[in-house]
């Protein structure tokens, strides 16, 4: 105890020279044993609290409602539901019901011997990302392509117009308010829409009903951002397979201490091919950062680039990929972001079981909290209540990258940790 006290007192003094730590590095290192041998414990910064246990599917996304209703989203399959409502410490029920969550004609169709996801506008396929906006909305991202197997194999089938969608939930009455479908020159058959942020002031767009920023990982490498304006439904792409938005070629991450390696049933031996996927607005909605998961740099545009409609612009898209600012390294991979009412950025580091935050007045990366049960944190959500929520899903272990076993062990999570300084859900994007 002793030794580590040390230690905290020399981690806040380089940090009052450098950049403000937004928590103290109080517990990085402990001592071990007789000899007091220096041991990293893999935790640091405010308490890691357990909020939820899954015991029945993996989750993916999460969003938390202005009344504390946790969401959570299952990427299938063949699980029974893929949007969910957290019921009690254990166990959730499909949302907004049963109904919803089954396709009649099931999650995928064959049409001339190919495999299509479904088209179907009125049930979710597989939902892979959710947000609730300050106007208690929840928002659902659906990717129309679920996982199947055919004789051993697991692939995604390609989507059809209609499956993938953005389904706008009242969470008053929970009712679907409006849903979103988008053309294939939009959403490719091989995209991926993978998370989602929201500008819903009036001044966004020209018609003044808010706009949703989507990201498409794409691993098939069609990357980019997916633009809806919310009151016309019209929508656009912008930064597609840019650079900044493609996966690292051949990048081999480590998790645990473990070099990972993309082994699937029936393929060769492959990498983690999946591209843009981080993002988040800074406070003002004047800036998006973002990344791939594979990539150790964090980039940036103006969000006026994204909401530049090429359709109404021939020059919209030079303009935007001119204007893509590489902000530097982070420290490692990243997955999910989230944001906060301070303009934090918070960035799932996954190599590292930890959360870091990037800040853009001091254009440098802190460490905001670490903690060994944090084995892949996906996707985070600041609540209302200043706790930042994120889920843990052990994706790495799951048999579709590790030759068709599965290593994962039940229970997947829900963890939170309080803000730093007094922070909260960013409201002003209304
Ligand atoms: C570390 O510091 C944070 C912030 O001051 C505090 O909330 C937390 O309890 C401390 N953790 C430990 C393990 O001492
Ligand atoms: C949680 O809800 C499930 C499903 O309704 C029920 O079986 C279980 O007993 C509940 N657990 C607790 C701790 O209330
Ligand atoms: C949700 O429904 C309630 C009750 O009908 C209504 O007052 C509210 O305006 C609705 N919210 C939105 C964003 O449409
Ligand atoms: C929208 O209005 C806010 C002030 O209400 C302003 O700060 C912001 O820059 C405006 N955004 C655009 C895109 O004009
Ligand atoms: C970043 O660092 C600056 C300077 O230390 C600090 O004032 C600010 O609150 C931090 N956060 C953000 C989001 O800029």
């Amino acid at each position: 105890m002793k030794s580590s006290f040390f230690i905290a007192v020399h981690f806040f003094g380089q940090a009052l020279t450098q950049a403000t730590f937004p928590v103290v590095l109080n517990s990085t290192f402990a001592t071990s044993g007789a000899r007091n041998v220096r041991i990293d414990t893999g935790t640091y910064g405010p308490p890691v609290e357990e909020v939820h246990y899954f015991y029945d599917q993996w989750p993916i996304g999460l969003a938390v409602s202005k009344t504390g209703r946790i969401f959570t989203c299952y990427t299938r399959g063949s699980y029974a539901y893929t949007l969910g409502e957290v019921i009690n410490e254990t166990a959730e029920a499909a949302y907004p019901d049963q109904v919803w969550n089954t396709p009649p004609q099931g999650l995928s169709t064959v049409s001339n011997g190919i495999t299509f996801g479904s088209n179907d506008e009125g049930h979710f396929i597989s939902v892979q990302a959710l947000y609730v906006t300050p106007d208690d909305t929840l928002w659902v991202l659906d990717t129309g392509r679920p996982t199947i197997s055919e004789s051993g194999r697991i692939s995604m089938p390609y989507a059809a117009p209609g499956g993938p969608k953005l389904v706008a939930i009242n969470l008053t009455t929970n009712s679907v308010r409006k849903t979103y479908t988008l053309p294939p020159t939009v959403h490719y058959p091989d995209s991926y829409m993978n998370d989602l942020r929201f500008d819903l002031r009036s001044n966004a767009t020209e018609s003044g009903g808010g706009i949703a920023y989507i990201v498409d990982s794409s691993n098939e490498g069609r990357t980019g951002f997916i633009m809806i304006d919310l009151a016309t439904g019209d929508s656009w792409r912008q930064l597609n397979q840019h650079p900044s938005t493609q996966a690292i070629s051949e990048d081999v991450p480590s998790y645990q201490g473990l070099p990972f390696y993309l082994r699937q049933p029936g393929h060769p031996l492959g990498f983690q091919g999946e591209g843009l996927d981080g993002a988040e607005l800074d406070q003002f909605g004047e800036v998006m950062y973002y990344s791939a998961l594979t990539t150790d740099y964090l980039y940036s545009i103006e969000t006026q680039y994204l909401r530049a409609n090429p359709n109404n612009n021939p020059l919209a898209d030079k303009r935007a990929s001119d204007n893509v600012k590489n902000v530097g390294q982070r420290g490692g991979n990243a997955n999910g972001f989230s944001g906060d009412s301070l303009g934090n950025v918070y960035m799932l580091m996954p190599e590292y079981n930890a959360i870091y935050i990037y800040n853009y007045t001091t254009q440098l990366a802190v460490p905001y909290i670490r903690d060994p049960r944090m084995v892949w944190p996906d996707s985070a959500n600041v609540g209302w209540d200043g706790y930042i929520y994120f889920t843990i899903n052990q994706l790495p272990y799951q048999p579709d990258w590790n030759d068709g076993v599965d290593g994962r062990q039940y229970p997947g999570l829900i963890l939170r940790s309080r803000l730093p300084d007094g922070a909260s859900k960013n409201t002003l994007l209304m």
